[in-house]
Formats: C-alpha cells, sequence, structure tokens
C-alpha cells in the first residue's frame, strides 16, 4: 500500500501571493530573507527534496521578484508560477493553480510559502498518512494556539471541521490543536471541493481550511500530528528572527553530529548548504554563507565571515577574516583581519597576515603576504615573499592591468608596483620602490631616491633660527626651507 501510494505522483503548491502585512516593511513577506535564502524557497525546496514535481508557487504581492528570487535560488528546479491578482483567500489562492496543474492527477501538497521550519520527513509523513482518505492535513498541539484555526474532532474522534480563530467562539478558542496549513489531497477532489467552497465567515475570504468539513462529510479527511513549531508560519520580524535561529541551532546541529565542534551555537550563522568537513573548529561568531566549503581539520577564527569561499583541509582562518568567493588551499593561513575578495586564491601553506586585501590574485604555494598590503590582479609564485606595505596598482583609471611575480621572489616593504608588470623568479625588490618596468630574475629592483645624509644639519638650523629670532625678523618656515634645499 504505502509502496503504491509512493508512486502516486505529487505536485505541490506553495501559496505565496500575500504581502504580509504585519513584516511592516515594502518587501513581499516571501521575499525576506532567512539564512540566506527567500522564506519561500524552504517550503518550496522541502517539497522538491519529498518529491513533488512540478511545483506551483501561486504569487500576487511582488510576483516578479518572488518569482526572480525562487528561480535564482533553485536553479533548473520543476517550478511553475500562477498569478493570484487578488488575495480573496487561502482556497481562492489554490484554485489560481488550477490551470497551471491542468491534466494532473495524482495526490497535490498544499503548502504556505512562510513556513521555513518544514521538514521534508514531514511532508513526507502526510502523504503517507493519507492513505484512501481523499485529504490529510498536519496539525500541532501549541501551548498558545492563538492566530491558528483550531481543529475540531468528531465525537468519533475524526477531524470534522477546521474553525478560524476570527470565527471561532470562545468554547472552539480553548482548544489547542491547530491546523498548520499543510494538505495532500486527492487532485480529482480537491478541484471538485474546491468549488463549492464560499466565503460565509467574518472574513469575507474563501478559507481552503473548509476543505476539511467538505471532505469529512464525505470521502473522508485524516489529521496527522507534526512536531509543533515545525509548521509555525513567519508573520513579524520577531518570528524571522526566531526561525532563522531555529534553522541555524538545526544546521549547527547536523554539523556537529559530522564531527564539527562549533564553541558555541548560539553565536554561529550558516545558510543552508555549507559542508564543513570533520575536525573542523568553529570559534564564536563564525558566519559561514552561500557556498561555503570547509574541509576537515580547518580551524575558523572568531566573527570571520566566508560567503562563497572554499577552505581546504588544515587551513586556518584567523579572527575576523572576511573572504568572499575566494580560495584557502591546504594548510594555508589567513589573517587575523584579512580580506579575501573575488578570485582570491591561497596557495599550499601560503600566509596572508593582518590588513591585506587580495581580489582576483593567485598566491604561490608557501608565499606569504603577512602585512598592510593590497594584491590586486596578480599572479604570485610559490615561495614568494611580499614585505609589508606593497600595493600592485592594477587601476590606471580606465582599466585594470595584471601584475605577475615570479617563484622565491622578495619584495621588500613598502613596494609600489604599477602594472601591468612582471618580476622574475628570485629577484629582490629593494623596499620603499616604486617600479614601472619589469624586472628580470635574479635581479635586484632598486625604484627609489638615492638617500642624502646632512651632517650637522640639525644644529645649522638651530642655530640659523636663533640668529633670526634675535634680529627679530624673517619666518621660521623660510629658515627651514633655505637650509633644507
Ligand atoms: C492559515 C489557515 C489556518 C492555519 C494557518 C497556519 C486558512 C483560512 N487558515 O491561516 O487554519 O492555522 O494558516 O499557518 O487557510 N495566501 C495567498 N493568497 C491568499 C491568502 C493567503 O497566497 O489569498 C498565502 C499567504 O501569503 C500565506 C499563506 O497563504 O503564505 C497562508 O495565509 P495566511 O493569511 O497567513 O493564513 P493564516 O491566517 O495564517
Ligand atoms: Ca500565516
Amino acid at each position: 500500500m504505502a509502496t503504491s501510494r509512493r508512486r502516486t505522483p505529487i505536485a505541490a503548491i506553495v501559496l505565496a501571493a500575500g504581502k504580509g502585512t504585519r513584516m511592516k516593511t515594502r518587501r513581499a513577506k516571501v521575499l525576506h530573507e532567512v539564512c540566506g535564502r527567500p522564506l519561500a524557497y524552504y517550503p518550496v525546496r522541502r517539497a522538491l527534496d519529498a518529491g513533488a514535481d512540478p511545483i506551483v508557487v501561486v504569487v500576487g504581492h511582488q510576483a516578479d521578484d518572488v518569482e526572480a528570487a525562487l528561480r535564482k535560488h533553485l536553479p533548473g528546479a520543476p517550478l511553475r508560477f500562477a498569478l493570484q491578482k487578488e488575495q480573496l483567500g487561502t482556497a481562492h489562492a489554490v484554485l489560481s493553480a488550477r490551470t497551471a496543474l491542468r491534466g494532473f492527477d495524482g495526490q497535490v501538497l498544499i503548502l504556505s510559502g512562510d513556513t521555513p521550519l518544514l521538514t521534508t520527513e514531514t511532508l513526507r509523513a502526510v502523504v503517507e498518512k493519507r492513505g484512501r482518505a481523499a485529504l490529510a492535513f498536519a496539525t500541532m498541539t501549541l501551548d498558545n494556539p492563538a492566530g491558528y484555526g483550531r481543529v475540531v474532532h468528531a465525537p468519533h474522534g475524526g477531524p470534522a471541521l477546521v474553525i478560524e480563530e476570527k470565527d471561532a467562539t470562545d468554547q472552539e478558542k480553548l482548544i489547542n490543536e491547530v491546523n498548520a496549513g499543510l494538505y495532500c489531497a486527492d487532485a480529482a477532489f480537491l478541484w471538485k471541493t474546491l468549488a463549492r467552497v464560499g466565503s460565509k465567515n467574518v472574513q469575507r475570504e474563501f478559507y481552503l481550511t473548509d476543505l476539511v468539513a467538505l471532505a469529512a462529510e464525505g470521502p473522508g479527511a485524516v489529521a496527522v500530528r507534526v512536531p509543533p513549531f515545525e509548521a509555525a508560519g513567519v508573520n513579524d520580524q520577531e518570528e524571522l528572527s526566531l526561525a532563522a535561529r531555529a534553522l541555524t541551532r538545526r544546521f549547527a546541529q547536523a554539523l556537529m553530529r559530522d564531527g564539527v565542534t562549533i564553541e558555541d551555537p548560539e553565536r554561529f550563522d550558516c545558510d543552508e548548504g555549507v559542508e564543513v568537513g570533520p575536525g573542523t573548529v568553529l570559534e564564536p561568531s563564525v558566519r559561514l554563507r552561500g557556498r561555503t566549503r570547509v574541509g576537515e581539520g580547518c580551524h575558523i577564527g572568531q566573527g570571520s565571515i566566508l560567503t562563497d569561499a572554499s577552505v581546504a583541509d588544515g587551513a586556518t582562518v584567523k579572527a575576523y577574516c572576511v573572504l568572499d568567493d575566494a580560495a584557502v588551499r591546504t594548510a594555508a593561513i589567513v589573517g587575523p583581519f584579512s580580506r579575501l575578495r573575488p578570485g582570491a586564491d591561497v596557495g599550499e601553506g601560503a600566509h596572508v597576515g593582518n590588513f591585506v586585501e587580495l581580489k582576483k590574485t593567485r598566491l604561490g604555494k608557501g608565499a606569504k603576504a603577512n602585512h598592510l598590503t593590497y594584491l590586486g590582479d596578480a599572479v604570485i609564485g610559490a615561495g614568494t615573499n611580499v614585505g609589508c606595505g606593497t600595493v600592485t596598482c592594477n587601476y590606471d583609471g580606465e582599466s585594470k592591468h595584471p601584475t605577475v611575480i615570479g617563484e622565491r621572489a622578495f619584495v621588500g616593504s613598502d613596494s609600489i608596483l604599477v602594472a601591468p608588470i612582471t618580476i622574475g623568479d628570485g629577484a629582490y625588490i629593494a623596499a620603499g620602490s616604486t617600479l614601472t618596468e619589469d624586472v628580470p630574475a635574479g635581479a635586484l629592483a632598486l625604484g627609489r631616491a638615492r638617500q642624502v645624509n646632512k651632517e650637522g644639519w640639525a644644529a645649522a638650523r638651530a642655530a640659523q633660527k636663533n640668529g633670526k629670532a634675535e634680529k627679530g625678523r624673517a619666518s621660521p618656515r623660510r629658515a627651514s626651507r633655505r637650509v633644507a634645499g
């Protein structure tokens, strides 16, 4: 039975047309982000994981933006979009998806776009437990059921109806089993029965919840209990933050189960899909975003923010680094306070230190740039040492130019490398040089004014100053300039 049920094709409808007035922002509610993704991403992702295909997202407020956001976060997914021009209620929203599902005669999962905590297991349970009934819907028991539709059971035990809070009597409001807003219905039953739903209620809306009573009177409805709060909807900013916390806690638990040390899971932020290898230590306030991958046995220091970064096994990112679309290879050491911008690639065993910024720059194996340096559009060979205060002048105001430094070169502190420029293997650059020409391999380049020492200059200036002061004339500025010149 279960096997054949599983084979019945599943489509999903995700309701995401509402504005979400209680969010108090200009954006449609489902566009607000939780752990790096728009709210509506989560129910769509879970429905896909539960085997739903296609998925119809019912959009209304900021329909184009919602569609664009979902397509961006779920490339290649079998998504369809149905426009609900006016939000006349949840039943009306589901009806808006009918055309998009024309010809589909399996079972239809219905989810709310504002429920990021739903799990795939719960969706599967609702699908499984429908059995031969026309409709299954998820319920949960809450200490404070305010705001939710209450589930009224018939004397013999089965669900009889769902009554919305605004339509409920004081007696009914005491019920703490609530409708979670997640349904699985036989497609034929769904379309036939939705046509019978009216709007005779306090809100004059077409309630999807009326399906429960209509099924209970006929082909039967099943209430499936799901863990409390899994189906909790996000309705305001506080619930948005609570959902983010709950989701992050879930990601952290999964990582810890796989051998990652998270020093303080309450001070850890992580997007869905981030990967971290066993034996890696994450200090407090680390934030891992987007497609970030961290290998095994790494150490990520406090306050570091990694977005779309890849950190190979055994690498260390010390405190307060910002990595964006950057790679850190095996056993490399970065930080504290380093900034790796898109295209930064720190080679195996290489070191990048404090206040060093890399952009589109490859630092070879074992190379070092330890202090106060900007390297942009550069390729730096293995074993090369880039001294403190080095700057690649990669931009001439119009376009970017490359800097190429060979292997085992030594770039003295405070070197200004005006690109395009190539510095050969094993070359030395004297500290404080401004270089505009290539340096051959093995050469020493000096690109600075020769030092001049003026013996006894200070005493001479003092004497001159005193002389002028006695005459009570001439400005000290002129005097000093004459001496210095
Ligand atoms: C709904 C249920 C309630 C349940 C609760 C669970 C109804 C009538 N009530 O109430 O029993 O306890 O969810 O969270 O269904 N939407 C549209 N178009 C519309 C109306 C709503 O797309 O015309 C979307 C909303 O954007 C939202 C979802 O449907 O994502 C749920 O709508 P909402 O108004 O939040 O329903 P609740 O009042 O929470
Ligand atoms: Ca809601």
